[in-house]
């Protein structure tokens, strides 16, 4: 299998995408794949960076299994297309926000998460201003897209 290098983005990299950067980090490692995989996320925003995610969103992880403590908030940069080889966002706005960083001629996939998935959504949504039930929700729908992507990454060559 080819390298591939994935990266999570939501808005203030402390709730969605540092849920997604666990999970998918957690799965990578269960099937073996740590050398063939690399995983980070950032968010499109600044206003979180250097911090560690939302205690909410690392206890609701926590009870599934994953640990988030590890990760740290940085923006995403135009950079970023140089050395991710999948850009995934959790909604239509981070994905737009992506758009209008990405190089014109960015050779790997730019898309939406939910892609992924196997589900209605079609976008996680933002946890943030809400209850604790949202966080499970975002967990629901990044575990499904997680599998989604490994099951692509292991099978479409690139
Ligand atoms: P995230 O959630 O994009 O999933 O990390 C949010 C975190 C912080 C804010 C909004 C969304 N905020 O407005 O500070």
């Amino acid at each position: 299998m080819k390298k591939a290098r994935v990266l999570f983005v939501c808005l203030g990299n402390i709730c969605r995408s540092p849920t997604a950067h666990g999970v998918f980090e957690t799965l990578v490692a269960q099937h073996g794949l740590a050398g063939a995989i690399d995983v980070d996320s950032a968010g499109t925003a600044a206003y979180h960076v250097g911090n560690p995610p939302d205690s909410r969103a690392t206890s609701a992880a926590a009870e599934r299994g994953y640990q988030l403590d590890h990760l740290r908030a940085r923006q995403a940069i135009s950079h970023d297309f140089s050395e991710f080889t999948h850009i995934l966002a959790m909604d239509e706005e981070n994905l737009s926000n992506l758009k209008a960083i990405a190089p014109s001629d960015y050779a790997g996939h730019l898309g939406l998460f939910l892609d992924f998935a196997q589900c209605v959504e079609h976008e996680v949504p933002d946890p943030y201003y809400g209850g604790d039930a949202g966080f499970s929700h975002v967990l629901d729908l990044v575990e499904n897209a997680s599998m989604g992507l490994l099951l692509k990454l292991q099978q479409v060559p690139r």
